[in-house]
Formats: structure tokens, C-alpha cells, sequence
């Protein structure tokens, strides 16, 4: 499978870049194109991922199939052949990596629901004791389970601009009450689904991100559910709470990010082989065991 960098599809309107996605409107409907760019500290970086955009787009699909009974999401199809012609001729470069979604309005919100604490959690919690303003119980160690899943909403920024904690009662101002406990719910609701079918397969899911959107007055999934671009999975055989976890996502490149003299800023890096195929070698591993 070739590198997809950028799309430029003849024939069909380009909508939207996002840091991963390339977006096409269908009229009624929107293409997603999920390429094999991979961000990091939100900047893009100048290597693809061989098969990222494929491993997103097929553990996203089998998500959505698991979680539909929770909640409505946007996918119409992934299978090229339905859909329209426009689309069909460029087979080659979307096969496996397209979705034909439902057009939402995103809430402008990221729906961070965390089982465990991790990542910038426990930095949180390191220095102040909370949580995004959630008061945890004392001495917790790194990487330690909670009694329940929290959640921990976020405003979605543009591109180029970091998001940023929000407290849930913020959150509820931006959507409104009504619709906060609803996103809430939701988040958690199929944070829980995920983490006990991941489980069976000596996977833990640490923490997630989702976004949800408006769609004929409904609210629905939409995006990207429970990838490693949006989540943290770690092997149960080798989980050791009181230090950080092996993880089968972009922690991998994150982690080798933080040695280098790099400000964090765009430009990102250019990335050695060795980090390129070890990247795709994660993903392609996390999806076939989730997926088996
Ligand atoms: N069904 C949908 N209707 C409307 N917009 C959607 C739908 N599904 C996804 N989107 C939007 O498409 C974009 C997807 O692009 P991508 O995932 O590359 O975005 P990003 O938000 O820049 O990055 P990140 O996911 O890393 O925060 C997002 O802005 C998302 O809100
Ligand atoms: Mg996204």
C-alpha cells in the first residue's frame, strides 16, 4: 500500500484538512479520506505512516459496528464500490481508508473519558491532586485504574492551536446542560463497551478520545472512535502500576520526540526509518488484536 501524504481527488470537492483526515463534501453526505500523516504535540510531521490510514479507518469501522447499539454514528459505508462514481475512480488511492459519513455539526468538544492515570493526567495530578479540577484520592500511583471512568472534556481547537481542559460544568455552557450529560454519558457508555471487548483480549484501553456531533437533531458519533491516534492501549500481561506503560500508540513516537532539541512547534522533524516502521508496526499489531 502506497503513502498517502495529501490527497487531491479530480472531480470532488475538498472541504477540509484536519491533522489526519482529508475531508470531501458529497452533497448530503462527506467523504473522509484518512491518509498515513501522523501528528505529535498537535504539529504534522513531515513522514507518513505506511498503513496508518488503513489501521484507523478498519478500528474505527469495528468500533462503530460494536457501539451502535449505544449510540447512532456517521458511517454510511466504507466499501468503495457503493459509492458514487466520482468516488469510485479514485479506488485505488481510497480503498480501505474512506469512510462515506453522515454530514454532522461537531460539538466543539473532545470527549476524553480516561479508565486509568496516565499521560497528562498524572502530570496533573503530580503537581495539584486533581484531575482537570476533579479532586482524586491521595497518594494514586502512575498509571493506577480508577474506581470509575472520568471524564474530562476539552474545547477542540483549530488546527495548529493546542486544545484545552475544560471543566464539565464550562462544557455545559458551550452545549448546554441537557447536551453535557448527554456527550458525557455517551463518552462513557462506550469507553466502557470498548475497554471490556479490548479486555478479552489482553488489551487495556487507558484513556480515549471522541467527538460527537448534531445530525437531523440527533446526537451521534462521528470522527475517528478508539484508535491509536485517539487512545492508549496497553498490553494487560505487562501492566505494572507505579510507572509509565508500554503502549501500542503514538506514545511510541512521542516518547522519541522528547529526546531530540525540538520545540514542539512546526515544523516537526523529519523521522528516521526506524521510527517509521516501528510506528506502522504498532498499528497494524494493536488492530489485528482488536479486531481478531
Ligand atoms: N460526520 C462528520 N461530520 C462533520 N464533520 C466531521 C465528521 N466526522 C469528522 N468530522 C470532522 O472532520 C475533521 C477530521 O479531521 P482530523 O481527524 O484530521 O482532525 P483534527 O481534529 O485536526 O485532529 P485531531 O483528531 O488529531 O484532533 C475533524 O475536524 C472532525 O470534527
Ligand atoms: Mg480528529
Amino acid at each position: 500500500m502506497e503513502v498517502i501524504l495529501n490527497t487531491n481527488l479530480e472531480g470532488l470537492k475538498l472541504v477540509g484538512r484536519g491533522k489526519v483526515r482529508d475531508i470531501y463534501d458529497l452533497g448530503e453526505n462527506l467523504l473522509i479520506v484518512t491518509t498515513d500523516r501522523i501528528s505529535a504535540f498537535d504539529v504534522i510531521m513531515p513522514n507518513g505512516i505506511p498503513y496508518k490510514g488503513y489501521v484507523l479507518t478498519q478500528l474505527s469501522k469495528f468500533w462503530f459496528k460494536h457501539t451502535e447499539d449505544i449510540i447512532e454514528n456517521h458511517l454510511i459505508t466504507a466499501n468503495v464500490d457503493e459509492m458514487p462514481e466520482e468516488v469510485k475512480k479514485h479506488k485505488a488511492i481510497l480503498d480501505g481508508r474512506t469512510m462515506m459519513v453522515k454530514k454532522a455539526k461537531p460539538f466543539p468538544i473532545e470527549c476524553v473519558v480516561r479508565g486509568y492515570l496516565s499521560g497528562s493526567g498524572w502530570k496533573d495530578y503530580k503537581a495539584t491532586g486533581t484531575l482537570c479540577g476533579i479532586k482524586l484520592r491521595d497518594g494514586m500511583l502512575e498509571s493506577e485504574k480508577f474506581d470509575e471512568p472520568i471524564f474530562t472534556p476539552a474545547t477542540k481547537e483549530e488546527l495548529g492551536k493546542h486544545d484545552e481542559n475544560i471543566s464539565f460544568e464550562r462544557m455545559c455552557e458551550i452545549v448546554g446542560k441537557e447536551t453535557g450529560e448527554k456527550l458525557k454519558n455517551y463518552a462513557i457508555s462506550v469507553y466502557k463497551r470498548a475497554l471490556s471487548i479490548a479486555e478479552k483480549n489482553g488489551i487495556i484501553i487507558a484513556d480515549t478520545k471522541m467527538e460527537f456531533g448534531l445530525y437531523n437533531g440527533k446526537i451521534i458519533l462521528i470522527d475517528e472512535v478508539l484508535t491509536p491516534d485517539s487512545s492508549r492501549f496497553w498490553f494487560k500481561k505487562l501492566y505494572q502500576p507505579g510507572k509509565p506503560q508500554e503502549s501500542m500508540d503514538k506514545q511510541f513516537l512521542r516518547n522519541y520526540l522528547e529526546t531530540l532539541d525540538w520545540n514542539k512547534t512546526a515544523p516537526g522533524p523529519i523521522l528516521p526509518d526506524y521510527i517509521v516502521e516501528q510506528t506502522s508496526k504498532r498499528y497494524i499489531e494493536i488492530m489485528e488484536i482488536l479486531t481478531k
